[in-house]
């Protein structure tokens, strides 16, 4: 619930991570279902929590892609029954482009707010893209990734590793316990546009380097500590985890660090005037990618959202919504869901 350009009245996030944690991604089916499961409950709350009656909506907003069918059409379906019962606007969303609202949002409400035309790297478990947001409005995607994206990098090399999922959050907490120059993976050179990324190959590459050390029996034993305890701290990790492993993920995530920030700083240096770097998508809540992409590296103010805003919530769909309220740029009910939208 969102009252103004600054004002969050409330936010309930629902967590479906741990259903899908057993089955090591997210499982699409499951993912509907757990839509489902948790609209009513989650919208009931965020009402009460906001101290706010149906009547008191001035419009209703939500994602209509890109992502899961399923999951895009449970929250777009819900929007309009909601639009058409209490007769408010209904507002169509694109994912990406909340993302980039959350840091906008909470850069206005900290007084810094963010100086467009703007750079925005969107890193999470389905897209590693760059754009510009523009001045007069709108976006130009720079560059995107050609197979894998940076979240699902992680996703992959953690459950490889016996580390469960989601495997952003564990790699990054090991990371720091680990020599992250004691892997030299090298990134290969990619023709065409220079701005695109590719992580398929660093995925490889750590298969290649888990094949050669033998560590059947070090990822065995993670996976029966999973079994046991879904969510292992650190201290029960470090128990079973040799030091060549914390290299490992150490040097992975400093690669994936190296190749987001060295696409940053060239797409700053190639959009002429541009006046800031947006970074956000469940990937921006790595501490590694915090601490590496700076005003220092990239030569231009660079924007996080907080951890809360980072990975998906309706907080950033509701400021991605405010301006098109202003506008009056309202959406029909017969709308439908985009699993592929791009975002324009
Ligand atoms: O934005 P998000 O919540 O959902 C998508 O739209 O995909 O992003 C989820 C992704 C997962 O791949 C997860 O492993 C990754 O974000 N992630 C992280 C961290 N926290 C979440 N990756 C690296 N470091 C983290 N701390
Ligand atoms: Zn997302």
């Amino acid at each position: 619930m969102i009252e103004d350009e600054t004002r969050v009245l409330s936010s309930v996030v629902a967590s479906q991570l741990s259903v899908h944690a057993k089955y090591g991604g997210v499982v699409p089916e499951l993912a509907s279902r757990e839509h489902l499961r948790a609209i009513v409950p989650v919208v009931r709350e965020a009402m009460e929590k906001a101290g706010l009656r149906w009547g008191d909506l001035d419009a209703v907003a939500a994602t209509y892609g890109p992502g899961l069918a399923g999951a895009l059409l449970v929250g777009l379906t819900y929007a309009k029954a909601i639009s058409f019962a209490t007769g408010v606007p209904l507002i169509a969303v694109n994912h990406i482009e909340g993302h980039i609202h959350a840091v906008i949002l909470e850069a206005r409400q900290q007084g810094t707010p963010v100086e467009l035309p703007a750079l925005a790297l969107i890193v999470s478990g389905g897209h590693t893209h760059l754009f510009e947001a523009r001045e007069e409005g709108g976006y130009r995607l720079l560059g995107r990734t050609r197979d894998d994206a940076a979240g699902e990098a992680f996703d992959k090399v953690a459950k490889l590793l016996g580390f469960g999922y989601p495997g952003g959050p564990v790699i990054d907490k090991l990371a720091p316990l680990g020599d992250a120059r004691a892997v030299p993976f090298t990134m290969s050179k990619m023709k065409g546009n220079a701005l695109d990324f590719s992580f398929s190959g660093l995925k490889t590459a750590v298969l290649r380097w888990v094949e050669s050390k033998d560590m059947t029996a070090e990822i065995a034993v993670r996976r029966a500590l999973l079994r046991e305890f879904p969510e292992p701290s650190v201290e029960q990790w470090l128990e079973v985890t040799l030091k060549r492993t914390l290299d490992l993920v150490a040097s992975f995530q400093r690669t994936v660090v190296e190749e987001l920030l060295r696409r940053a700083v060239a797409a700053a240096d190639q959009v002429e005037g541009v006046h800031s770097l947006i970074v956000s998508g469940g990937v921006a809540c790595n501490s590694g990618l915090r601490d590496a992409v700076n005003v220092h590296a990239v030569g231009i103010p660079v924007y996080f959202p907080s951890r809360a805003l980072s990975t998906d919530n309706a907080v950033m769909i509701a400021a991605a919504a405010f301006p098109k309220f202003r506008r009056g740029e309202f959406a029909d009910l017969g709308m439908g869901a985009e699993p592929s939208l791009e975002l324009s």
